[in-house]
């Protein structure tokens, strides 16, 4: 098997075999994605309709998605498409230096340069504006007036508003690189190229500038790389766990395949984990645990190689018994401070995490949505303990306390959010402690009867308190001893994903919401709006669903940028990637004029598919990068 195919990162692997199916195959509707838009909103009789304030976005706005779209045709090749109507730009490519003097971009990179670099498998991001350059400050915190609202552009009479339109710290994730792409070799031959690959993974904070109508990179002591060896704390109910400690005694290090990403009001951010199991494998006698198996540990991983050459990832390594256990995390930093650890935060539930979608809830409580992205997993939610500004006076981090649940989603259009807790006593029975509960979240899950979903990616609040989640797809639903179709998923097999919505009770805290799907995805032939695959997401203040695709689409279109209007179900293309590319990650300046998207694995590494940053020459390696988008009236992103 070629390196190519071991390293599909796509999570083409079933760990749930706990056979949760809540509830019976339902209803055998034809879901066409336009009758479903067009049905449910305009229908509006469903009580999760009535009570939500979709309808109210739809009384209130004319059209918001008003752009000339990218036709399929020219959504094709080495290149990307705009609207007509918007410029795109590039900004740090892959191996970037990041300081001043820093090791210019050099193929193939060294491990040394690496980590001086900006990395690569460009995903997740936020931009964090700054306030004011004399006292190094940026995003919202504690003086700055909050409403309990984490949509930065109503703060409009701030100066700190206006000048963080034109400079900001972005914070950007690096999911991973094939080993073909970042060694120009199908495995590791040594130490030193684990570390160069290790190197690569992880998180960037950038500077990034707007001179002369121009965005650009700023080589300042914002700059800071976060990878797989740099030091990391955890917090939480399982930070002291005997569970994230070694025999070896060694500190805990490092973040990987870190995915999609969330933001807090307290001005950090927050990288998540997902295909952590990956990095990992067996050079020795090894069995896997119920508890590895169920997170998808296997020998030969995802064929990084890292365990032959580092043994921390050398599952059968007696002295590194339970590192695994310190991956699948949500990781939260300081934008700025780049002394500050990166802190795990384990009450926020151990799972393949795609992203968090955070907002603020009754009490002043912060709430998160999480996605765990595999065929038949689930999604989460966390509300903590009490006002995130109290416990933070407290010197609490309101990420360390609070209650984890998991999503059921009843056939009646009802759901349940189902809590994990050591009180329990079908959990009591499995796990001696919260900790234990914590760490193997997803078999707590299982064990309170989760509902399986088709591979839940990203997940977004709206300003109407609904939130929206793309399940990107599922090709076993319905194949036999696997979950058929039900209501919240009902396509066996799905081939090209949908996206689900619902709206919690009590403003996000409550443990009971009202669901629907909002769209069926649908590559079809020949159809101009057709897309597949849908997983970045992002819901603007004014009703625009901004809807990231990555898989294979139809007619030879590469991967893309929709935006949908949620009042008229309006679905527009206005980007198109490179051949083999991905689109992932969104974020805005204050005024939402200034959007950044990523290409990532652009021609999956191969320079025959596309060179992209540079025009097409075959020859040239391929570099992710950070896409700048805008309008050319000077307009909101997305209108
Ligand atoms: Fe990293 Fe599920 O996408
Ligand atoms: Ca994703
Ligand atoms: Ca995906
Ligand atoms: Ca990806």
């Amino acid at each position: 098997m070629s390196q190519e195919v071991k390293q599909d990162l796509n999570d083409n692997v079933i760990c749930n075999d706990s056979g949760n199916v809540p509830f019976a195959k339902v209803l055998e509707v034809n879901l066409s994605r336009r009758k479903l838009l067009k049905g449910s909103l305009a229908g509006a009789t469903t009580a999760f309709l009535a009570s939500s304030s979709v309808v109210a976005i739809a009384s209130s706005g004319g059209a918001k998605v008003g752009f000339t779209p990218v036709t399929i045709a020219e959504g094709t090749g080495p290149w990307p498409s705009i609207s007509p109507d918007y410029e795109w730009d590039v900004l740090i490519p892959w191996g970037e230096p990041l300081e001043p003097g820093g090791p210019e971009y050099n193929y193939p990179p060294n491990a040394v340069d690496q980590a001086k670099q900006i990395g690569i498998g460009h995903d997740g991001m936020h931009y964090f504006p700054v306030k004011d350059s004399s006292k190094p400050r940026c995003g919202w915190n504690d003086d700055l007036d909050w409403n309990d609202d984490l949509d930065w552009s109503r703060n409009t009479n701030r100066n700190a508003y206006r000048r963080g339109n034109r400079n900001g710290v972005l914070c950007i994730n690096h999911e991973f690189g094939r080993t073909t792409h970042v060694l120009g070799k199908e495995a590791p031959e040594s130490l030193e190229d684990v570390r160069t690959m290790q190197h690569a993974h992880g998180v960037s904070v950038v500077e990034l500038k707007k001179r002369q109508g121009q965005w650009r990179q700023v080589k300042s002591d914002y700059a800071r790389r976060i990878h797989v060896n740099t030091p990391v704390e955890f917090g939480g109910p399982a930070a002291e766990s005997d569970l994230l400690k070694t025999p070896n005694g060694n500190i805990p290090l490092g973040t990987v395949n870190n995915c999609a990403n969330g933001y807090t009001p307290w001005g950090t951010y927050l990288t998540c984990e997902e295909n952590f199991n990956g990095y990992f494998g067996a050079t020795g006698e090894w069995t896997a645990t119920p508890e590895q198996e169920r997170y998808g540990f296997s020998e030969g991983g995802f064929g990084y190689g890292w365990q032959n050459f580092d043994k921390r990832f050398d599952l059968s390594d007696p002295d590194y018994q339970n590192e695994e256990n310190r991956f699948g995390w949500i990781v939260e930093i300081d934008p700025v401070d780049g002394t500050s650890n990166p802190v795990k935060r384990t009450a926020l539930g151990r799972v393949k995490h795609e992203g968090i979608a955070l907002t603020v809830g009754l009490g002043g409580r912060v709430v998160g949505y999480m996605g765990d992205d595999q065929r038949f997993d689930y999604i989460y939610k966390f509300v903590s303990e009490g006002n995130w500004r109290e416990m933070r006076r407290e010197g609490k981090s309101p990420l360390d306390h609070g209650k984890l649940y998991v999503a059921r989603f009843n056939e009646d259009g009802s759901g349940d959010w189902l809590e994990l807790t050591i009180d329990n006593p079908d959990l009591a029975q499995r796990f001696s402690s919260q900790e234990e509960v914590l760490i193997y979240t997803r078999i707590a899950a299982d064990i309170v009867g989760a509902t399986p979903m088709d591979r839940p990616e990203w997940t977004t609040v709206a300003p109407d308190g609904v939130v929206y989640c793309t399940l990107t797809n599922n090709s076993n639903r319905g194949n036999e001893g696997l979950p058929g179709a039900d209501a919240a998923n009902p396509l066996a097999p799905n081939a090209d994903g949908h996206i689900i919505r619902w709206k919690d009770s009590k403003r996000f805290t409550g443990l009971t919401f009202k669901w629907d799907i909002y769209l069926i995805a649908e590559s079809t032939h020949g159809t101009e709006d057709s897309f597949s695959d849908p997983d970045g997401l992002w819901a603007d203040p004014d009703g625009r669903l901004f809807i990231q695709t990555d898989g294979g689409q139809m007619d030879g279109l590469n991967n893309q940028m929709l935006v949908s209007d949620t009042s008229t179900g309006d679905l527009r293309r206005l980007f198109t990637g490179v051949t083999s590319d991905e689109i992932t990650g969104i974020t805005t300046t204050p005024n939402r004029k200034t959007m950044f998207v990523n290409t990532q694995h652009p021609g999956n590494g191969d320079p025959t598919l596309t060179n992209f940053p540079v025009p097409f020459d075959g020859v040239t390696v391929p570099r992710d990068s950070t896409i700048v988008i805008t309008k050319k009236d000077g307009g909101i992103v997305g209108s």
